[in-house]
């Protein structure tokens, strides 16, 4: 797969995470919280390989990155005050719904605007950088050092 469809596939886990996290009621605690701490790994992925390898890769071919830079910030904002606020908490579907609505915004704008930049990288380039990005995500998704990230970003988050 190139680059592009890669990342688009995991923003259709992420979106549907979203999705499926807002869809639940406040009696749905324990639903909420394997919601929530799989979205919480799964963007700390999906960021991540973006930062590290597919961003870097289109810095010569797309003037967006400080916006979808800043973007990621602010998705990282959104994402802490959903973990802020406790499950059962009427404004947890809220927050969940404003960070989703940043996502969607941030996901549509990578996919319309910066991944057609993208393409000029070439179709070889564009497929060698897809299996890069792959890789590193089925490794974080599988270490035991993203595991243990999401943990303490979890911990400290809460703590504030
Ligand atoms: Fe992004
Ligand atoms: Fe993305």
């Amino acid at each position: 797969m190139k680059a592009d469809e890669v990342l688009i596939a995991h923003h259709d886990v992420l979106r549907g995470l979203l999705r499926q996290l807002a869809e639940t009621t406040d009696g749905q605690v324990a639903d909420r919280r394997r919601l929530r701490d799989d979205l919480l790994r799964e963007l700390e992925v999906h960021t991540q390989i973006e930062d590290e390898l597919f961003y870097p890769a289109v810095r010569d071919v797309s003037p967006l990155l400080s916006v979808a830079h800043a973007e990621h910030r602010q998705i990282d904002d959104q994402l802490a005050t959903v973990m802020r606020t406790s499950l059962d908490d009427p404004e947890f579907v809220t927050e969940v719904r404003m960070l989703e609505s940043t996502l969607r915004h941030h996901t549509f704008e990578e996919e319309q605007r910066m991944f057609p930049q993208a393409h000029a990288l070439g179709e070889e380039r564009l497929e060698e950088l897809g299996r890069q990005l792959q890789e590193r995500q089925d490794e974080l998704g599988r270490s035991g050092a993203m595991r243990l990230i999401v943990r303490l970003k979890r911990m400290t988050l809460k703590l504030v």
